[in-house]
């Protein structure tokens, strides 16, 4: 199509047949495995966007001096393609990943991407590489775009000179359980972010800052941090790679409202549609964590869930921290997080109709 041949595919060297795709395809885990292929565009100051192409994955060849390694001047994305019972190839609402690229690209001091160019090389990955793209259950390509600062100059200032690429991996679920619920540690002595950072940002950096307090919380024996505001560290802000939900008994569902501190995930705005959908009662408010502990313990809290596109929706089944450790709904998946789950994942399947025209055919 027209989209596609806006990232003309190279055709040498065309990439040897990956001896390893029968076993990836029959075992698939979050992104270990990647496709045959990966598009990239080129930017420079001059000369803007330049050098669309569709090229074998493989190595890439920098200068060791280029300002992604020293200054982490990156952004990234996250979107799914999916494959529906009659074959065809759909990706979720592919123009809201496109806006929050150019959001945090101007955090960031990156050119933007226009949106047509960031949509085209999502479709001319699909067309080349469709046979990556699972058709299991629960299973997805998962695409990941990103723009690196490439110039070889040491100076502290936006780069010069860019790229922009996308790979895709294909991939089962993100938690190795799938739909169980995971345990959470709160995190109260390192923050991802702070005012007037990058925290609204899809950037390495804020993954960078959560690893720390994420190996640690493995080495306590939970899964997941989240993160308190740094400014008071009294509220509940995100995992670092998901959005958090609290289902009230009452059926009300609150998440932290967006702030300039918190990553607005795709699903997070698609789960607010779905209630409201459902003439749901939702709120985008501060969730101060100690009334928070005392409605899971009094029963007030009957859920909570945490999203992404990587994770989908994933129960929370634990949450604890220096000082408490409760226990939320039994440890089981609730009857509102699994009404979303299925909503969603049906919608994303092809399963149910789609009311917003959210799903994108590549
Ligand atoms: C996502 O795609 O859901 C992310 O936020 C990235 C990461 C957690 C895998």
């Amino acid at each position: 199509s027209e989209l596609v041949a806006r990232f003309p595919l190279t055709p040498n060297p065309a990439p040897a047949s990956d001896p390893e795709y029968d076993a990836v395809m029959a075992h698939l885990s979050f992104g270990v495995a990647f496709s045959d292929h990966m598009v990239r565009a080129r930017w420079t100051r001059d000369e803007g966007w330049q050098a669309h192409r569709t090229a074998p994955f493989g190595p890439l060849t920098l200068s060791p001096a280029a300002a992604v390694f020293h200054y982490g001047q990156e952004i990234f994305e996250g979107l799914k393609a999916y494959r529906h019972d009659d074959g065809s190839v759909w990706t979720f609402r592919p123009g809201f990943n496109a806006a929050r690229f150019n959001a945090s690209a101007r955090r960031l001091a990156l050119p933007e991407l226009p949106e047509e160019d960031f949509v085209a090389s999502l479709a001319a990955l699909a067309a080349v590489d469709q046979r990556w793209v699972p058709g299991v259950e629960g299973s997805s390509l998962y695409l990941r775009p990103f723009m690196i600062a490439t110039e070889a100059f040491l100076g502290v200032r936006s780069a010069h000179e860019l790229e922009y690429l996308l790979i895709a991996s294909p991939v089962g679920p993100y938690f190795v359980n799938g739909f169980q619920p995971v345990s959470i540690w709160v995190a109260q002595d390192f923050h991802r972010v702070g005012p007037g950072g990058m925290g609204a940002a899809k950037t390495g950096g804020n993954y960078a800052a959560s690893l720390l307090p994420q190996q640690e919380a493995y080495d306590k024996g939970f899964e997941q941090v989240c993160f308190l505001d740094a400014a008071t560290n009294t509220h509940l802000e995100e995992l670092g790679g998901m959005n958090v939900f609290v289902v009230d008994a009452d059926g009300t569902v609150r998440t932290p409202a967006l702030t300039g501190t918190i990553l607005e995930g795709g699903t997070r705005a698609a789960i607010l549609q779905l209630l409201r959908d459902a003439g749901r009662t939702v709120r985008e408010e501060t969730i101060e964590l100690a009334p928070l502990l005392e409605q899971i313990a009094s029963g007030q809290v009957a859920e909570m869930f945490a999203c992404g596109t990587a994770a989908v929706i994933t129960p929370i089944g634990r949450l604890a921290g220096e000082g408490f450790d409760v226990t939320v709904a039994d440890c089981a998946p609730g009857s509102v997080t699994t009404e979303l789950y299925t909503t969603l994942t049906d919608i994303q399947y092809g399963r149910r109709a789609d009311p917003h025209d959210w799903m994108y055919r590549l």
